[in-house]
């Protein structure tokens, strides 16, 4: 069996920097470092550091002292660094600079006046970080239903779009081009990352040439279930996995290619356990 990794796989540059800047946080600090939230979603990664004294907490109020790290998916406001200077917590920002991208457009489509849609999760942290810097009133949703219903309230359709930055290309265009034919006015920004459009591009070419794909990564990162679903959308048997641990090898039965894709917060070693574990069956 034939084991195809996809090429790009794995940590993306805003994961990468998230998880460098803990590691020398907790390199040059003895204890006291904190990670406000999990650092990225990646259960495997954030115990690693838990191991190394990075502690998780989920709110400043369980912090007196010490540093505290912004996870890469944002804070919920501008008022959460305020606090922690207030409490005298010295802070590294581990935001990826593509959400603060997104929070600054958000911003600036409520300030110039848009009914102001992002395509995405509600509940996701980087979603509610980007509605927390953007101060307005913001419709996330993933439905064009929905979002029409909600603009029918506006006599003018002056309608401002964001996407979250780990949504798929194809719904994120879908609902921009409907969006098209109901408004007066459209402001599109792109704010899919990067990283997230190019594991999609190679996830979707590689589930057309494969019997079975196998999606590694957190089952709590957004962009590695887009990824799964992607692979789905190609009638190919699909698993998402966080470990090899969790491989079953009669999911592989009479196959001769087998590919593997990798969410943006999965670490290397994860990945390469993986593939040399297919690659032994
Ligand atoms: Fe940033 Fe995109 Fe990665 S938003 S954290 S570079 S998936």
């Amino acid at each position: 069996m034939e084991v195809i990794l996809a090429e790009h796989a794995g940590f993306c540059f805003g994961v990468k920097r998230a998880v460098k800047l803990a590691n020398d946080a907790a390199d040059t600090h003895s204890e006291g470092v904190h990670s406000l939230g999990p650092l990225i979603h990646n259960p495997q990664v954030v115990n690693q550091l838990a191991e190394k004294g990075v502690k998780r907490v989920e709110s400043l109020s369980e912090i007196d002292d010490g540093l505290v790290i912004f996870r890469s998916h944002g804070v919920s406001s501008s008022r959460v660094l305020e606090e922690a200077e207030t409490k005298g917590l010295s802070v590294v920002d581990a935001t990826c600079p593509f959400v603060t991208n997104a929070q600054r457009n958000a911003k600036q489509l409520v300030t110039e006046g848009y009914h102001v849609i992002m395509v995405g999760d509600r509940n996701h942290p980087e979603t509610k970080s980007v509605l927390g810097h953007a101060g307005g009133e913001i419709l996330v949703s993933e439905s064009f239903e929905e979002i029409k219903g909600y603009l029918n309230k506006f006599p003018k359709k002056r309608i401002g779009i964001i996407s979250q930055t780990t949504q798929t290309y194809r719904k994120f265009s879908e609902i921009v081009v409907k969006c098209l034919e109901i408004c007066e006015e459209l402001k599109v920004f792109n704010t899919i990352c990067y990283a997230t459009e190019d594991r999609q591009t190679e996830a979707e070419i590689l589930a057309t040439q494969v019997e079975t794909m196998v999606v590694v990564g957190g089952k709590n990162s957004a962009n590695t279930t887009h990824l799964a679903k992607i692979c789905q959308s190609h009638d190919v048997p699909v698993y998402h996995i966080e470990t090899a641990k969790e491989i079953k090898k009669d999911w592989f039965t009479g196959d001769k290619k087998v590919g593997v894709t990798a969410g943006a917060s999965t670490p290397d070693w994860i990945i390469q356990e993986v593939v040399q574990y297919l690659g032994k069956l």
